[in-house]
C-alpha cells in the first residue's frame, strides 16, 4: 500500500470575489494562507509523495503558502489546466513515475479533514476497493425550482449524498479512465468519483465529515477564519 496526493489548486476561485482578492486557496485563515492547511494536514499523515497542482500565475503565492507548511516533505507542484478535470490529469501523470499504489485526490479548498477521515479512507483501500468516495447523507429537504423561482417538486433525499474530498482510487485504473475521458471527449466532469463511475469502477462511500466543507465564497473563508481564530483561544 503506497498511497500518494494530488491536491488541486489551480483554479481562479471567481465566487469568492477574485480576481481582486486572489484565488480562495491562498487566502488566509488563522492568519495562514487555506492551502497551508490543507498541505499541512497530510503532512502529518505518513508522509506521502504529494504534487500539487497550482495556476502558472500562482507560483510565488504557492512558495509563500509552502513555506509556511511545517516538516514539509516531498511536496512538489506542477501547473493545472483550464478547468478541474484537467488539472487532476496533470496532478495524476506527474505521479506516474513513482509508481503509487493508490492516489487520494483533494481540493485544496476543503482545509477541514481530518486523520480519522484519511484512516477511513485508507481502510477501505486496503480492503480491496477501486475507488473511495466520502459522503454526507443529504440532511436538508430538497426542491426542485421551475424557471420562475416557484418550487415545482420535492424531491426524496432517501439514498442522496454530498460528495466530499479526498475521493481515492487505485492508481492505474483511475489515471486510465481519466485518460479515456479525455479521448472520448468528455470534459465535463465535476469530480473523479464521477469519472470512476463512467469508466465502469465501482465506488465504494465512506463516511465523510460535516466540517469537510469547500470553502467557495467569500463568506466561507470569513466564516473559516473564525472557526480558526477560536480554536486558537
Ligand atoms: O471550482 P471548484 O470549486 O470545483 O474547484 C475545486 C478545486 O479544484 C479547487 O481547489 C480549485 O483550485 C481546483 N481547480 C483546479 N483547476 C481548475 C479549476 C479548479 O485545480 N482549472
Amino acid at each position: 500500500f503506497k498511497p500518494a496526493i494530488v491536491i488541486v489548486a489551480a483554479g481562479r476561485g471567481e465566487r469568492a470575489g477574485a480576481p481582486e482578492e486572489g484565488p480562495k486557496q491562498y487566502r488566509l485563515i488563522g492568519g495562514k494562507p487555506v492551502i497551508t492547511h490543507t498541505i499541512a494536514q497530510f503532512s502529518r499523515w505518513s508522509a506521502p509523495d504529494v504534487v500539487v497542482v497550482i495556476h502558472p500565475d500562482d507560483e510565488n503565492l504557492f512558495g509563500e503558502a509552502l513555506a509556511k507548511v511545517p516538516d514539509a516533505k516531498n511536496i512538489r507542484f506542477v501547473h493545472g489546466g483550464a478547468t478541474r478535470q484537467q488539472s487532476v490529469l496533470a496532478g495524476l501523470s506527474a505521479l506516474e513515475d513513482t509508481h503509487p499504489s493508490h492516489v487520494l485526490i483533494h481540493d485544496a479548498v476543503r482545509p477541514f479533514f481530518d486523520l480519522a477521515l484519511l484512516d477511513r479512507i485508507a481502510d477501505a483501500l486496503k480492503a480491496g476497493a477501486q475507488a473511495v468516495l466520502p459522503a454526507i447523507a443529504v440532511a436538508d429537504t430538497l426542491k426542485k425550482a421551475d424557471t420562475n423561482q416557484f418550487v415545482a417538486d420535492t424531491v426524496s433525499r432517501t439514498g442522496l449524498y454530498a460528495a466530499q474530498t479526498p475521493q481515492a482510487f487505485a492508481f492505474e485504473p483511475i489515471i486510465t479512465a481519466h485518460r479515456k475521458a479525455v479521448e472520448e471527449g468528455r470534459t465535463d466532469f465535476t469530480d473523479d468519483a464521477g469519472i470512476a463511475e463512467w469508466a465502469g469502477m465501482p465506488v465504494r462511500l465512506v463516511e465523510g465529515l460535516a466540517d469537510n466543507v469547500k470553502l467557495t465564497l467569500k463568506r466561507d473563508i470569513a466564516m473559516a477564519d473564525e472557526k480558526l481564530s477560536r480554536n486558537l483561544v
